[in-house]
Formats: structure tokens, C-alpha cells, sequence
């Protein structure tokens, strides 16, 4: 009897304690937490379950769009964390630290991860700011000026195998045509040349290989498995779902790129300029560890291919919606140049309409369309004056930022003539300080200026080759999920070759 009344009162004080807990939480969370001054939705500011939902779901990017129309600028997603889309974060949280000021580190806590396969070391992207400096100094080596001059042949090789691919794949100009694959072939054959100093070989056979397509299922997978970190319990369950077969797959993708990356330092000499050549003629085998090397080229491969590739894919799409712009950027290129030959670093960039075309893809479809979190330090900061408690997480998501009248007129219309300055008067007051795709600040990206030309070189040899046509199927392409990257299904077009000069 005495047994039960005690397992009774248990049970009682468990209920008790559970609901009290619960008051408490949403309580505390709505009224008196740090972050209660700023707006959102209630149910995000008492837990953080509603945003774990959106972002296993792959919609969180448009779920926080939909909060920024509603609630303005600065949003509470989520008990302990702000999206803004205020240009000021570019100095406040991603900028140079000064005085104390700005520049909040990386948000290891729930995104970042340090020493990811195990093996002591960590990429520059997720490193401290100390490492990050050092390894940053030794890779920029390979990003230069001079080094894309000395790599332009190699991209030129790779776009002339996608026109010349392109060509065989639309044969009489009847046929449909995936462009998403044959630009992801491009990108990530070149990336793998750049990082191996070997191909892939998918634009040779035509398919991505086992290697790539884990690559694609890995994005998918960590960002699901990132929704659920910093709840050890939860965290613990998604793992433990995890598919069988997924450990297997991590070992032969980690096999994969190690081996490469061995198999090229041991080579004294290499017939053309990679990333390790003109790291290592800079500054010899010091400065990096072999496990550093290994974690840093899973870096390069993942984040020089699909971010190019799929901004390349939004732009054709939104090109061939908007056939007025089409138009005057392939009279442009076509205009330019009496040869594909003569595209290069230094004459491409001269084209004004294809620059403003890129910028307003990067626009209306930003390859990073999420934000890239960040940890208030725990002295506090501020978000343009508005104040931000230690231990708080912020970031930028850029697809909101983009698609706000707060910062672009007409922000869900395709008009690269926003970004020609004085052309047309809509865009006179446009937030530019609000844009900045490769983000901004000393953890901005590296590979900026290869992609800049990588992007021109392939679509001024796409176009200079072919008239685009969408096809049905994929009129309504962007509507999609995002997984940190988007999850881009085929993009359908036709193409037709047109008649090359000699
Ligand atoms: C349209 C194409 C691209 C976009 C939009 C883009 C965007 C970005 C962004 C937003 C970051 C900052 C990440 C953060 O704060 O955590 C970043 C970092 C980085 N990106 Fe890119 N990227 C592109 C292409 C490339 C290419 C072609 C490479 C060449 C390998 C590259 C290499 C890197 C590296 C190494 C970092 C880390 C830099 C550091 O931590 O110092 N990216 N990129």
C-alpha cells in the first residue's frame, strides 16, 4: 500500500514538475528572455521544435521569408537566434572586428564542426579565427589573380567539352536536355582537376560517378542532422535513424578524396597549375598538415561546384523567362567576340550586361540562400544599434534579404538592370550594401574570383553556341526545397547549335 502512495506522489510531482517546466520555459521565453524585445511568431520564440521541423523539411529559407514580410527586419526564429536582413549585419556580425566591435565568431554550436571525419583537423570554414588566418594565408596563394591566369586553360578545356557535350546531346535541336547535370559535370570536373590535379571524368562519360552522388546525398543529410544539434537527445535518435549503409558510404567518400590528394603531393611535377602547385611553390609542405590538406580539399570540392553550378542553372532558368533580357545578353556576347577563343579573364569582364546579369542571378537565386550563422560574443553585441545578448545566434539569410521590398524594388521580378548603375530609375534606391552573395568580411569566400570567371566563361560559351528554349516541364523550376544548398531538380530545356565561324 505505503509502496503505491509513493510511486503515486512520484507520478503526481513528475506531472507537476514537467508542467511547471513547461510554464516556465514558455514563460520565460516569451517575456523575459534577452531576445523577447524582438518580433516573430510565438510558437518559434518558446521552442525551438517549429524551426527543426521547417528545416528537416527543407523550408525554412521560405518560412523565415514569410516571418521578415510579417514581422521586418530583425526576426526571432527560434528561442535563441535572429535572422536579420539588415545590410548593417554585413559590418556588425560578419565585418572586421574593431574595437571590440562586430565580427562574432562562427556558430560551432549548432552548424560549424570542428575536426568533422576525426581526424584532428579542421577546414579554414569552420576553424578558429587564428587558424582560420593562417590557413586562409597559405590557400590564398591559389586564388590569386595570377593563379586564375595560370588556370585559364583549364577551365577553358572544361568549357569546351560542354559545348562540345552539349552539342552531341542536342544533336538535330529536338531533344531535351537536363542543363543542371551538364553544368554540375563542368564544375565539378573542374574543381577535381584543380584539387587532384586529376579529372573525374563525368563530362566524358556523361554521368556523375558514385563519388559525386555522395557528395549530393551528404549535403542533404548533414543539414537534417545540423537541425537537431544542440539537443543531445534528439541528435542521439536522428543518428541512430541514420541509414545503415551511411558509414559505409562516409569511408569510401573519405578513401576517395584522400587518396587523390596523396597520389598528387607525391607528384613532383604536374603538366598544369592546381591548387597544390602554387600553394606548395609559395610556401613548400610547411604550413599545412596532410590532415589539413585532406579536410581543406573535401572543402574546395564541395564548395567550388555545386554553388556555381546552381547559380548558372537559376540564371538559364530566369534568362529564358525573361526573353527580352535573353536577348540582350547573347547579342552581347555574340557582339563581342568573333571566336569563343577570345573569351578570357581580361575581356570577359568587360561585358557590363552579362556582370549585371550574374549579380541579379545571384540575386533572385543565391546559391547560399540560408544564413550563415554566427555566436554574439559574451560581452553582447548589437544588430544596427538594436542590442544582441551574449551566447545569441544571428545571421543574414540572403534569399529573404533579396526577395524584400526593404531592399530591392520589385524584388521577385528578374532585372539585371538594377545593377547597371542609372539605367533604369526603379532600382536608383536599391539597398546594394544589403548584397553580398559571397558574403563579406575576412571569412568572405575565397573562391570568389574563380567563380566570377568560371560562371562568364560558361555561360558566354553556352550562349555564344546555342539558343536556349525551356521547356514545359520545368516552367515553374524554382520552386524547391533547401537543404544549406538547394535541391535542384532537372532543369528541361532545348538547345539549338547555332552555326560556328571558323
Ligand atoms: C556562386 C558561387 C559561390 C558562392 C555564392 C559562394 C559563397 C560563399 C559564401 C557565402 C562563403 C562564406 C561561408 C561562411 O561564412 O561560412 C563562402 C566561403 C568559401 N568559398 Fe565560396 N562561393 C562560391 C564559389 C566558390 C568557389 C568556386 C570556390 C573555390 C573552391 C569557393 C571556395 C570557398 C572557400 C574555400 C570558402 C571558405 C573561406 C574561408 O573560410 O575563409 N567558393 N563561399
Amino acid at each position: 500500500m505505503a509502496g503505491s502512495h509513493v510511486l503515486q506522489l512520484t507520478a503526481v510531482a513528475a506531472v507537476v514538475g514537467t508542467i511547471s517546466y513547461v510554464l516556465y520555459t514558455i514563460i520565460y521565453n516569451l517575456y523575459f528572455h534577452p531576445l523577447a524585445r524582438y518580433p516573430g511568431p510565438k510558437l518559434y520564440a518558446v521552442w525551438r521544435i517549429p524551426l527543426i521541423l521547417d528545416r528537416i523539411s527543407g523550408n525554412s529559407v521560405r518560412t523565415i521569408h514569410a516571418m521578415h514580410k510579417k514581422y521586418g527586419e530583425n526576426v526571432r526564429v527560434s528561442p535563441n537566434e535572429i535572422s536579420t536582413i539588415s545590410p548593417a549585419a554585413w559590418k556588425d556580425v560578419y565585418g572586421y572586428r574593431r574595437n571590440g566591435h562586430g565580427g562574432f565568431d562562427k556558430d560551432t554550436i549548432r552548424f560549424y564542426r570542428r575536426d568533422p571525419i576525426g581526424n584532428g583537423a579542421t577546414a579554414m570554414i569552420s576553424e578558429d579565427d587564428n587558424n582560420h588566418a593562417r590557413q586562409r594565408r597559405i590557400f590564398t596563394h591559389a586564388f590569386s589573380d595570377r593563379a586564375l591566369r595560370e588556370q585559364e586553360p583549364l577551365l577553358k578545356h572544361y568549357t569546351n567539352l560542354l559545348v562540345e557535350k552539349l552539342k552531341d546531346a542536342s544533336a538535330d535541336g529536338s531533344r531535351k536536355v537536363d542543363i543542371v547535370s551538364f553544368y554540375n559535370f563542368t564544375t565539378f570536373d573542374t574543381m577535381a582537376d584543380l584539387t587532384f590535379g586529376e579529372p573525374l571524368h563525368l563530362l566524358d562519360n556523361m554521368d556523375y560517378n558514385p563519388w559525386v552522388r555522395n557528395i549530393f546525398a551528404g549535403i542533404k543529410y548533414v543539414a537534417v542532422a545540423d537541425a537537431f544539434r544542440g539537443y543531445p537527445v534528439l541528435h542521439q535518435i536522428q543518428r541512430a535513424r541514420a541509414p545503415k549503409d551511411l558509414k559505409e558510404k562516409r569511408e569510401y567518400h573519405l578513401k576517395f578524396c584522400h587518396s587523390r590528394v596523396d597520389r598528387r603531393l607525391e607528384k613532383e611535377e604536374t603538366d598544369h597549375p592546381d591548387f597544390w602547385s602554387l600553394v606548395l611553390k609559395a610556401e613548400g609542405a610547411k604550413g599545412l598538415t596532410r590532415p589539413e590538406m585532406h579536410v581543406n580539399s573535401q572543402l574546395l570540392m564541395t564548395a567550388g561546384t555545386e554553388t556555381t553550378a546552381t547559380l548558372l542553372s537559376g540564371l538559364t532558368y530566369y534568362l529564358c523567362q525573361n526573353p527580352d533580357k535573353m536577348k540582350k545578353l547573347v547579342d552581347e556576347i555574340r557582339g563581342s567576340f568573333s571566336h569563343p577563343d577570345e573569351m578570357t579573364t581580361v575581356t570577359l569582364p568587360r561585358l557590363e550586361y552579362l556582370h549585371a546579369c550574374l549579380e541579379e542571378g545571384l540575386r533572385i537565386y543565391p546559391p547560399v540562400a540560408v544564413g550563415l550563422p554566427r555566436i554574439v560574443p559574451p560581452e553582447g553585441g548589437d544588430i544596427d544599434g538594436h542590442p544582441l545578448p551574449g551566447g545569441a545566434t544571428i545571421y543574414f539569410t540572403h534569399y529573404p534579404a533579396y526577395h524584400s521590398e526593404k531592399n530591392f524594388a520589385l524584388p521577385d521580378e528578374f532585372h539585371p538592370e538594377r545593377f547597371l548603375q542609372g539605367e533604369d530609375p526603379r532600382f536608383a534606391n536599391d539597398k546594394m550594401d544589403a548584397f553580398n552573395p559571397f558574403s563579406n568580411g575576412p571569412r568572405n569566400c575565397l573562391g570568389k574570383n574563380l567563380a566570377y570567371h568560371e560562371m562568364r566563361l560558361i555561360l558566354a560559351k553556352v550562349l555564344y553556341s546555342f539558343d536556349i528554349e525551356l521547356l514545359p516541364q520545368s516552367q515553374n523550376w524554382t520552386n524547391h526545397k533547401v537543404y544549406t544548398l538547394w535541391e535542384k531538380p532537372p532543369l528541361y530545356v532545348k538547345l539549338r547549335p547555332l552555326q560556328q565561324k571558323a
